[in-house]
């Protein structure tokens, strides 16, 4: 479905990030991990999974950065199809006032600047192809009204707002421009946001309310983001997909 394209994942090293690699490797992408973890692990999976990956040490909050990582990209495997904007700051669980003016900052630098920068770096080469598709990661946080985690949920929402006005900007061009918005999903930094009593009581809370009564896993989010990459998504721009097991309906 992939064949011949080449995605970017940025926070692909780990946790979700590196599940969409892997997912999009075995639907034929080549993939560019940026992170600033190594992506070492990944590359590994994608070669497992029958295709190639480089891995761009990048800190997607650095302009310099991630215009190197869309160079390095091209230089290496001639073309940028697809954006998935994953790399994010998770912060932690903290009452609105407890938050530290770095953490804040911090958080809209990664989650909201970073997702500008990668955009600006790699929008280039897709209006020279006259294609392209561009999946931010938000959070189903943003539907919920999610207490005590108000750097991070109001980034997030966001990446909600910047998908729509960019869908926008970039429709005539030939580019997509949609958000993913997971919900509490069991990777090793979404179960590290607290201590165990409050994952724990989260995970219930959640799972009282959503439909499917499992805690969602990051498989279950991977196949929205190749639909997202795929030609199957080409009229459809400017949505946030919601997959949470129906925790929030709207
Ligand atoms: N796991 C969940 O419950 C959940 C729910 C909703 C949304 N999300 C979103 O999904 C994405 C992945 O979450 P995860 O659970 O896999 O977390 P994670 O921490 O495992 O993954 C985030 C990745 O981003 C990388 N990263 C951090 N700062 C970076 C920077 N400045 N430049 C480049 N890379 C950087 C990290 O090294 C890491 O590999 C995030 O955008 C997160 O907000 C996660």
């Amino acid at each position: 479905m992939l064949d011949g394209r080449v995605a970017i994942v940025t926070g692909g090293a780990r946790g979700l990030g590196q599940e969409y690699s892997v997912a999009l490797a075995k639907n034929g992408a080549k993939i560019v991990v940026a992170d600033i973890l190594p992506g070492d692990t990944t590359v590994a999976k994608v070669a497992q999974a029958g295709s190639e990956a480089i891995a761009i040490k990048t800190d997607v909050s650095s302009e310099t950065a991630t215009r190197a990582m869309a160079e390095e990209a091209l230089r290496r495997f001639g073309r940028i199809d697809v954006l998935v904007n994953n790399a994010a700051d998770l912060g932690r669980w903290v009452a609105f006032d407890k938050i530290t003016e770095a953490e804040w900052d911090r958080v809209m630098a990664i989650n909201v600047k970073g997702i500008w920068n990668c955009c600006k770096a790699v929008v280039p080469a897709m209006k020279r192809q006259g294609k392209g598709k561009i999946i931010n990661v938000s959070s189903g946080t943003i539907w919920m009204g999610t207490p005590l985690y108000l750097h991070y949920v109001a980034s997030k929402g966001a990446v909600f707002a910047m998908t729509r006005s960019l869908a926008r900007e970039l429709g005539g061009d030939g580019i997509n421009v949609n958000t993913l918005t997971p919900g509490y999903t069991m990777t090793e930094a979404a179960t590290s946001l607290g201590d165990k009593e409050s994952v724990e009581l989260v995970k219930r809370e959640l799972l009282n309310l959503q439909a499917i009564k499992r805690n969602e896993q990051p498989a279950d989010l991977a196949p929205m983001v190749v639909f997202l990459a795929s030609d199957g998504s080409d009229f459809i721009t400017g949505q946030a997909f919601n997959v949470d097991g129906g925790g929030a309906l709207h």
